[in-house]
């Protein structure tokens, strides 16, 4: 049925754009929900007769958003990295025990050891913990498997969560994560592997293709040959871009008209204005800086540069085990800069955006009925109450979870 009232909320987040304020923030509010789909917004006390057979769900005066949008995870995967992390802490650094053989690479020996149930099952655990907290779609990467054969069986898991729980998942194949252990003498026979088999393989299970474009792992003319060869078979791009380092990945991003370029520690004012005419959404990723003890990437001056903004988990077993929106939200907001109406903002109809999703991320008559209601009265409370249970209730599609 997917029909659904909801009632009595004290402060609904629309982030519709006809009102004036950026979060379009209707007080006392009601919405109304039918085949999934939002049919009706607007004053509680005005709720047009016709909905009020639905199925009601009393908000109880709380706050109601949409649904977060996670638009970049690497969910699927074996292992466990705390051994790294503890050495990481001990002072070794990500790129001496990536060059070592270990980091990225140790996850790449555990999935391709893993068969599709296991990393489904592993997966779909990562999956339910990420609804509870709010998540309604969420992008998955592949770029554990670096052969054709697990790069495929990941993708093919991403997909299967999709179907099989009440999420949506945008699948996006990463064959250009690093170059694997096997074919480290010579990386062009990877990156033709990757452009030529893998990608063939893959395509079809995948909306886009991501290159780690960084000095540890692809260079700025692997990653372009890499993205346009997945472009001519009809995937749309992004980039890991400029994450360890300033090597011109998020200007590769704004050239290829990308869709986001994620992470962008080291991207500068020029990188930003390049982005901004090419329409390329910055995906930032605040929990791998919390996580990895680093410096965050200047939010203000991403935001300010007029990119569309976006926040993501990029949940991970290296740079950031992290499933939870409104963790990376109080992050976004305690250390990045962002105020909490720019990263609920981010989180929500900036994540639809990076996806190129115009059906979600925002309530409004049509959009996808995904929506969040917390344990709070206003969205401020995510971070003003860090690592508070404050998801009360998710309805995806019109279903109460
Ligand atoms: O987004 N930067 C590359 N990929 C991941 C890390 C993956 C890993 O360490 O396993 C990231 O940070
Ligand atoms: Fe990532």
């Amino acid at each position: 049925m997917n029909d659904l009232l909801v009632f009595n909320i004290g402060q609904l987040v629309t982030n519709d754009p006809e009102h004036s304020e950026m979060l379009g923030t209707v007080v006392d509010a009601g919405v109304a929900i039918v085949d999934g789909l939002i049919e009706w917004v607007g004053a509680d006390a005005e709720v047009p007769g016709r909905y009020r057979d639905l199925l009601r769900l009393d908000a109880g005066g709380a706050a109601v958003l949409p649904g977060f949008v996670d638009p970049h995870t690497h969910l699927v995967f074996a292992g466990d990295r705390s051994g790294e992390f503890d050495r990481r802490l001990r002072g070794e650094s990500y790129e001496q025990i990536l060059k070592a053989g270990g980091g990225i690479l140790s996850t790449v020996e555990a999935t391709r050891a893993a068969s599709e149930e296991q990393l489904f099952d592993e997966a779909a655990a990562r999956v339910w913990r990420m609804m509870a907290n709010g998540t309604t779609t969420v992008e998955i990467k592949s770029g554990y498997g670096l052969d054709a054969e697990t790069e495929v069986r990941m993708l093919r898991v991403a997909s299967r969560l999709g179907e099989m729980l009440p999420i949506d998942v945008v699948p996006t194949f990463l064959g250009a994560h690093v170059v694997p252990t096997e074919l480290r003498a010579d990386r062009d026979a990877y990156v033709d592997l990757v452009c030529g088999p893998m990608l063939e393989a893959c395509a079809p299970l995948a909306r886009f293709c991501d290159v780690f474009c960084d000095d540890a792992a692809f260079s700025v003319a692997e990653s372009r040959r890499i993205l346009e060869a997945a472009r001519s078979r009809g995937l749309d791009v992004r980039v890991h871009a400029d994450q360890l380092g300033r090597v011109g990945a998020a200007a590769l991003a704004a050239d290829l008209a990308a869709v986001s370029a994620d992470h962008l520690d080291f991207a500068t004012t020029e990188d930003l204005a390049l982005m901004r005419s090419s329409g390329t959404a910055a995906v930032l990723l605040p929990a791998v800086s919390f996580s990895m003890r680093l410096p965050y990437s200047d939010a203000r001056l991403i935001w300010d540069s007029g990119v569309s903004v976006a926040l993501a988990t990029d949940c991970n077993p290296g740079t950031a085990n992290v499933e939870s929106m409104p963790f990376v939200v109080t992050l976004a907001v305690l250390n990045m800069g962002l105020t909490a109406d720019e990263a609920v903002w981010a989180a929500t109809r900036g994540g639809a955006i990076a996806l190129g999703l115009d059906d979600r991320g925002h309530l409004i008559p049509g959009a996808i009925g995904d929506l969040v209601i917390l344990d709070a009265p206003s969205h401020l409370h995510i971070a003003y109450r860090p690592a508070a249970d404050i998801v009360a209730a998710v309805v995806k599609r019109g279903e109460i979870l």
